[in-house]
């Protein structure tokens, strides 16, 4: 009785602990019982080399023509994605495969679908050399880059070497690690706040863990900590057709069979601004990629009011980048694009495509 009586005094200071600490800044804390942790906000980075690396971020000499810089295709307004089925490269040509979000992206364990890189500064060390991509090379970049005073006095200020790839590479990956969501509403909930979520999206949330979504898509990014197969259950691919290298996986990468078509599982944080969905870009809206993962990452179908549930939790996962919902700012993109493609009449088909790519050429 006493052992027991004891046990529940444990349990309750690890609670009351919990809730206290949960709320602490800049520390990932398990919330006990639940598989998915909330993003802490992290003021340990540097303010100088935050603002620095967002500059590399938006510069477009980063590419061979001077045409793209990470910003073209990782558009912050509108959820750090291109909201395209796979992007615009270098040569105007489509890209291979969907361009996820650079958002939270410091919280996968690797980067790429097919988790090619190991690092956030292994990954930018691919981006250059890409020919889709910037298309260019160290010494390139380095030499355009050197010849701007501004740029280059940006880099003497903050580090003894000056300009040199391994500055650029930690003044860039100090701003990727800056682009994180905190505040979701479903981390609110996770906080503590039970009234930040509806019944019905807590309802998704239980189907979320019933149905084993949350076997993959788990821990603080719902996501990006696991590879696994895309169509345990049904093969995806056949029924799609025309498969590409891109639809291989991992296998690209190891050369190893058990990994066709093995992917990075995505993270699901901001899915509500991120459409389409999947590596191929092939799933419109979330319903669709629901739909699609019952069947082949669970061999279940869902009825449309299950899917709609699990949708609804899933919108609970939009957070915050500088104080600011992702949702708000894309909705505004959105707007911003309907009434400036209202002032242009004359041309038809422009309109269109500037409405299918919704701001593609941001930078
Ligand atoms: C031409 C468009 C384009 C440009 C320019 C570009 N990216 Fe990407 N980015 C992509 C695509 C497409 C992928 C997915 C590649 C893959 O998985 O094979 C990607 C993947 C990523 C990822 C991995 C995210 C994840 O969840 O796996 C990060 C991080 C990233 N890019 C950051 C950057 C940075 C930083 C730059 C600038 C140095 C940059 N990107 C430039 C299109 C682009
Ligand atoms: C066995 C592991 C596994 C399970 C279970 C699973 N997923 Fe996935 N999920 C993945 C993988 C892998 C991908 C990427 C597939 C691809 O595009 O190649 C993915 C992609 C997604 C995407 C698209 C994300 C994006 O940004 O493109 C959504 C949404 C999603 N899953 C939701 C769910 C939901 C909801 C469930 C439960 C009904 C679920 N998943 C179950 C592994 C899984």
């Amino acid at each position: 009785m006493i052992t027991n009586l004891a046990k529940f005094g444990l349990l309750f200071a690890i609670l009351g602990c919990t809730s206290s600490y949960a709320f602490a800044e800049e520390r990932i804390l398990p919330v006990l019982g639940e598989p998915i942790q909330p993003i802490p906000i992290d003021t340990s980075l540097d303010p100088a080399k935050v603002a620095l690396g967002e500059a590399l971020f938006n510069d477009p000499r980063l590419s061979k023509n001077n045409s793209l810089s990470c910003a073209s295709c990782h558009i912050l307004e509108a959820g750090g994605d291109d909201n395209m089925t796979v992007g615009t490269t270098l040569n105007g040509v489509p890209h291979v495969i969907n361009t996820p979000t650079v958002f939270n992206a410091r919280y996968n364990f690797r980067q790429h679908w097919s988790g090619a890189a190991e690092s956030l500064p292994e990954q930018v060390d691919l981006v250059l050399r890409n020919h889709m991509e910037a298309g260019s090379n160290w010494n390139e970049l380095l030499t355009k880059l050197s010849q701007d005073p501004v740029l280059v006095s940006s880099f003497d200020n903050i580090y003894s070497e000056g300009l040199n790839k391994e500055n650029y590479l930690d003044a860039l990956n100090t701003f990727e690690r800056s682009l994180i969501t905190p505040n979701s509403r479903f981390d609110q909930y996770l906080l503590g706040n039970t009234a930040a979520i509806t019944e019905d999206e807590k309802k998704g949330y239980q189907r979320f863990k019933e149905y084993g979504c949350i076997s993959c898509h788990q821990g603080i990014n719902i996501g990006g900590n696991l590879f696994q197969k895309f169509g345990l259950f049904y093969d995806y691919f056949a029924e799609r057709g025309n498969i590409t290298t891109a639809d291989y996986g991992r296998i690209n990468v190891t050369n190893k069979e058990t990994d066709l078509h093995v992917f990075k599982v995505p993270s699901l944080r901001n899915v509500e601004v991120t459409a389409p969905y999947l590596h191929d870009g092939q799933a419109e809206t979330l319903e669709e990629a629901v739909d699609i993962m019952g069947k082949t990452q669970l061999g279940k179908t869902f009825s449309e009011g299950n899917i709609e549930l699990l949708v609804m939790f899933l919108k609970t996962l939009t957070g915050e980048y500088k104080g600011q919902s992702l949702a708000v700012k894309n909705n505004a993109i959105a707007e911003a694009d309907q009434s400036s493609n209202s002032n242009e009449t004359q041309n038809a088909d422009d309109d269109e495509s500037s409405l299918a790519s919704s701001g593609g050429d941001g930078s």
